[in-house]
C-alpha cells in the first residue's frame, strides 16, 4: 500500500538554500540580512516572564498586530500574524485552492509556490515573464482562484509598479496575494491597495529587513473580512510567545530598522556596479540580493568555483535561470571577498 497521497509521492519538496555548518564561510545564498536584529529584540526576550512560556501564547498575537497596525497605518483587524511569510503562503493556498481551484503566478518566481500547489493538488497556471520581467498581461485573464505576484520578485530582484498591480487587482475576480517579503529594500509598496481592494492580501516578512530569519515571523495585511477568513485556516497557535515578544520589539524599533535597510541598500548598489564592471548583466535590484547573468553564461561553473573558495551563492537549474546566479548582499567584507573571488575565477 502507498502511504502517501499520490501528489505527495510525486512531489520533490521545496529545496531550501544550503546551510553550511562551518562558521568560516561567506554565506550569500539565502537572502538573510548580514546585520544582527535590533538590540531591543534580545533585551525583550531576556526580560520575558517564565509565565509566558508556561501558558499557551495569544492565538492572534495581538501585541504584534497592534504594533504592526501602527507602523502600517491600518487597523489591528487588518493583520494576521504568521510563522514566517511562508506560513501565510501556506494558509492562502489552503484557503483559496484545491483540485478545481487553480493558482496563477508569473515565472520565474519564488520556488515554493509550485510546491504549495502540488501539496494542495491544485493546478498551477504559470505565466512567463518577458525578458525584462514586466507583469504579463495574460495573468489578468486566467481562471485562477488565487493569483500570486512576488513584488519585488525573487529571484530576479525586479519591481512591478503599484499602479500596474492596482489594475491587476481591479481586473481579477479572485484574490491577489502580493508577496512583499523583500519590500523593505524597495522604494514603494502595495499597502495602499488594501484600502481600495477587498481581494488584495499583502505578505510581509520579519526575516529580511528586520534580520529575524531564525525567529520565523511574518504577517499578512488585508481588509478585515479576508483576514477573518484566513484566521479560520491558520494553526491555532501559529506564532509562539517568544516570537511574538521578539517580533514586536523589532517592529517597534523603526530607527534601527531604517538604518539597517539603508546600509544594505547602499552596499547592494555598490555590489551591482562592481558586478557590472566584471561584465555581469545585473538588473537594478529592489531587494537585498542581486541576480547576475554571467559573462559567457557559465553560471554553474562559477557557482562550483565559488564553493571551492567557501563562498555560497544560489544557482537555480530552472528554465531562464541557468545562466544566472542569485547573490545576497553581505557585509562589506563578504562582498569584497566575493568580488575578489569572481575576478580570479573569470581570469582563469
Ligand atoms: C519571495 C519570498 N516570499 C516569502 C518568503 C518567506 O519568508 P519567511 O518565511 O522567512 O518570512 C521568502 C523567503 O526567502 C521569499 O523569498
Amino acid at each position: 500500500m502507498q502511504y502517501f497521497r499520490d501528489n505527495i509521492e510525486k512531489l520533490d519538496g521545496y529545496q531550501p538554500g544550503f546551510q553550511p555548518k562551518q562558521a568560516d564561510v561567506v554565506k550569500l545564498n539565502t537572502n538573510e540580512n548580514p546585520y544582527p536584529p535590533s538590540p531591543a529584540v534580545l533585551k525583550a526576550i531576556a526580560q520575558m516572564d517564565a509565565e509566558k512560556l508556561r501558558r499557551y501564547p495569544d492565538p492572534l498575537g495581538d501585541t504584534f498586530r497592534q504594533a504592526a497596525a501602527e507602523v502600517n497605518g491600518v487597523s489591528a483587524e487588518s493583520i494576521i500574524c504568521c510563522n514566517g511569510g511562508d506560513d501565510l503562503l501556506n494558509i492562502c493556498f489552503r484557503a483559496f485552492c484545491d483540485e478545481g481551484r487553480p493558482v496563477a503566478y508569473p515565472m520565474p518566481t519564488y520556488s515554493l509556490y509550485p510546491v504549495l500547489a502540488r501539496l494542495q493538488n491544485c493546478r498551477a497556471i504559470e505565466v512567463a515573464f518577458d525578458e525584462e520581467f514586466n507583469l504579463p498581461p495574460k495573468l489578468a485573464k486566467t481562471e485562477a482562484t488565487l493569483t500570486v505576484v512576488c513584488n519585488p520578485n525573487a529571484p530576479t530582484a525586479t519591481f512591478i509598479s503599484v499602479d500596474e498591480l492596482a489594475s491587476l487587482a481591479d481586473e481579477l475576480a479572485c484574490v491577489l496575494l502580493i508577496d512583499e517579503a523583500y519590500v523593505d529594500f524597495a522604494e514603494d509598496n502595495c499597502l495602499r491597495l488594501v484600502k481600495d481592494f477587498d481581494n488584495v492580501v499583502i505578505l510581509r516578512s520579519m526575516s529580511k529587513g528586520y534580520s529575524l530569519a531564525g525567529l520565523r515571523f511574518g504577517y499578512g495585511i488585508a481588509q478585515p473580512p479576508l483576514i477573518a477568513g484566513l484566521m479560520k485556516v491558520k494553526d491555532s497557535y501559529n506564532v509562539d510567545a517568544v516570537a511574538i515578544t521578539a517580533a514586536t520589539a523589532a517592529i517597534k524599533d523603526q530607527n534601527y530598522f531604517r538604518q539597517n535597510v539603508e546600509k544594505v541598500k547602499k552596499d547592494r548598489d555598490i555590489l551591482i556596479n562592481q558586478l557590472r564592471d566584471l561584465k555581469f548583466k545585473v538588473p537594478d535590484s529592489f531587494t537585498n540580493f542581486v541576480m547576475a547573468q554571467c559573462p559567457n553564461y557559465k553560471a554553474g561553473h562559477i557557482y562550483d568555483k565559488l564553493i571551492q573558495r567557501n563562498i555560497y551563492v544560489r544557482y537555480f537549474q530552472q528554465p531562464g535561470l541557468t545562466d544566472k546566479l542569485r547573490i545576497t548582499v553581505g557585509t562589506d567584507e563578504q562582498n569584497a571577498k566575493l568580488i575578489a573571488a569572481l575576478k580570479e575565477i573569470l581570469s582563469e
